[in-house]
Order: structure tokens, then C-alpha cells, then sequence
């Protein structure tokens, strides 16, 4: 069994980053700036936001929260993502999820311009995801194709099943894993809250990848040996041990599943990481794009 550092990985695309922005100082250039909207104080948000903006203070990047209240409206939403979409210093930017329950979510990715959504959510990226276009590939699941590449884990003629159908992992994921190339290639299929029989569908998968938040969920008996698990729950776990009182624990029964599996994630230092190394990348590549439209 060989675990998929992702905190390594994710160090190592973080240092590859960082080269990056040195040549554009270098070269007299702007270096790429995010910035993430945080609506809100849910605690697991405030911590991945806090994560995305120290990240980019690590590899050279400018970066800007925007902190908003939970009472904010729709149209106070809007009004500030029509303002990022104007700022001419602003390369690309996120706008967390979940939202508070007033604010459509759908009302705001379609707001985001698509040349600036980093996140990949807007309906123009995805699409182009789905039909094989250059586009910003979803930092979890492009962190997940990081991953398999970078460990040259085979995926082709594989049956990977994906376990989740969400916006942001599940559903990209079983598209891009379907995908000509490598990662890709793979026979896919996406369960869900009404699929019946799961246990005899993950039992003949060769690639699982769970993106549920239901802590321990895959058990050893759901899989086969030499099985690739890609565990995506980070679901906080209330723990009295702990210095914050909680854990954060994945949807995988690790210290079974592991011994059964050729490939693992841990959870944490999995997925999580490579999910930040990956927004940092769409970000790059956001200003690169900027550059080439106006010039600078
Ligand atoms: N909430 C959970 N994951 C994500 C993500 O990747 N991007 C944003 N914007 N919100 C999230």
C-alpha cells in the first residue's frame, strides 16, 4: 500500500508555483492576486478561506479577503462580484460555498466572470470542462487528477466509481475521469443517495473516489483488494482529546480499507491540500490569461 501524500504534492506544486512568480518579478511583471468572499462565519469555511489567502502569501502571490456579514443580500453579493469583475488588479477570485440561505447560490456563479472564476463553477467552464476545451478545471477534482498523475497511477480501461454527485466534486469528477488522456480513460460510475446495491458496485471498482461527508463510510467489506481509494470527506468530528475539539475525518474507514488498498489518501494531508495548490494554479494560469488579453 503507498499513501497519496497530498501535503507533499501540493508542497512540491507550491514551490513550482513559487519559480513561477519569481521570473514574472523578475521580468518586471504583476504577479497574480486572488481574492476569496467569505459570507458569513461558519467555522470550517473561515478556516478554508484563512488557508487559500496564507497560501498565497507562501508562493509570492497578492491576495484580498473580503469578508462580508451573514445578513448580506443577494444584491449586495451581486453588487461586490460585479465590483471584482470590474477590478483590473484582481486576476481571479472565489466566492465560498455554502452560502447563507437568502443568497441563490446558482444566481451568483452565473454572476462571476468566467474569465475570473478560478473555482471553475460557472456554467460557461464547466461546460467546457465537459467537451474537452482549455478551461479552469475544479481545484478538488483537477487536485485529485494531480494526484493519480503525479503517483502514474493507472486509469485506463479501470472502472472507477465515484461516490457523491455534488457540483464541486462528484459530478466534474465522474466526467473527467470518463475523459480521452491521462488521467482519464476510465469506465465511470457515479453513485448516489438512490443507488441501490452499493456494496456490489464498490466491491468491483479499481478506483473509488467518495466525496459523501459521512465519516467512515467505506468499510473494507465494500472493497476489493489493490483497490485506489480517493477520500474527499473532511467532516468534523467532535473529539474531547483534540486541542479544538473536534477531528477531521474522511468518509473512509482508513485503518481497514487501507490494508486492502494498493493506493490511499489519508485524511487530513489528502485531497485537502492539493485543493488549495490547485486554486493557486487556476490562479497562475488566470493571470496569464489577463496578461495576454490586455497586454500586462
Ligand atoms: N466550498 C467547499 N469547497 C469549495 C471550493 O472548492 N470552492 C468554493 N468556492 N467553495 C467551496
Amino acid at each position: 500500500m503507498e499513501i497519496l501524500d497530498g501535503k507533499k504534492i501540493s508542497n512540491q506544486i507550491k514551490d513550482e508555483i513559487t519559480v513561477e512568480v519569481d521570473k514574472m518579478k523578475k521580468k518586471g511583471e504583476k504577479v497574480p492576486h486572488l481574492a476569496a468572499v467569505l459570507v458569513g462565519n461558519d467555522g470550517a469555511s473561515l478556516t478554508y478561506v484563512g488557508s487559500k489567502v496564507k497560501s498565497c502569501e507562501r508562493v509570492g502571490f497578492e491576495s484580498t479577503l473580503v469578508k462580508l456579514p451573514s445578513t448580506t443580500s443577494e444584491l449586495e453579493l451581486l453588487n461586490k462580484i460585479e465590483e471584482l469583475n470590474k477590478d483590473e488588479n484582481i486576476d481571479g477570485f472565489i466566492v465560498q460555498l455554502p452560502l447563507p440561505e437568502q443568497i441563490n447560490e446558482q444566481k451568483v456563479l452565473m454572476a462571476i466572470d468566467p474569465d475570473k472564476d478560478v473555482d471553475g463553477f460557472h456554467p460557461t467552464n464547466f461546460g467546457k470542462m465537459a467537451l474537452d476545451m482549455s478551461t479552469f478545471i475544479p481545484a478538488t477534482p483537477f487536485g485529485i487528477l494531480e494526484l493519480l498523475e503525479r503517483y502514474n497511477v493507472e486509469t485506463k480501461g479501470k472502472h472507477t466509481v465515484v461516490i457523491g454527485r455534488s457540483h464541486i466534486v462528484g459530478r466534474p469528477m465522474s466526467i473527467l475521469m470518463g475523459r480521452k488522456g491521462f488521467p482519464g480513460n476510465s469506465t465511470v460510475t457515479l453513485t448516489h443517495s438512490h443507488t441501490k446495491n452499493i456494496t456490489q458496485i464498490t466491491s468491483q471498482a479499481d478506483i473509488i473516489i467518495t466525496a459523501l461527508g459521512q465519516p467512515n463510510y467505506l468499510k473494507a467489506e465494500m472493497v476489493k483488494d489493490d483497490v485506489v481509494v480517493i477520500d474527499v470527506g473532511i467532516t468534523r468530528v467532535p473529539d474531547e482529546d483534540a486541542p479544538r475539539g473536534y477531528k477531521i475525518t474522511g468518509d473512509v474507514d482508513f485503518e481497514n480499507v487501507s490494508k486492502k488498498a494498493s493506493y490511499i489518501t489519508p485524511v487530513p494531508g489528502g485531497v485537502g491540500p492539493m485543493t488549495i495548490a490547485m486554486l493557486l494554479k487556476n490562479t497562475l494560469l488566470a493571470r496569464e490569461r489577463h496578461r495576454a488579453r490586455n497586454g500586462q
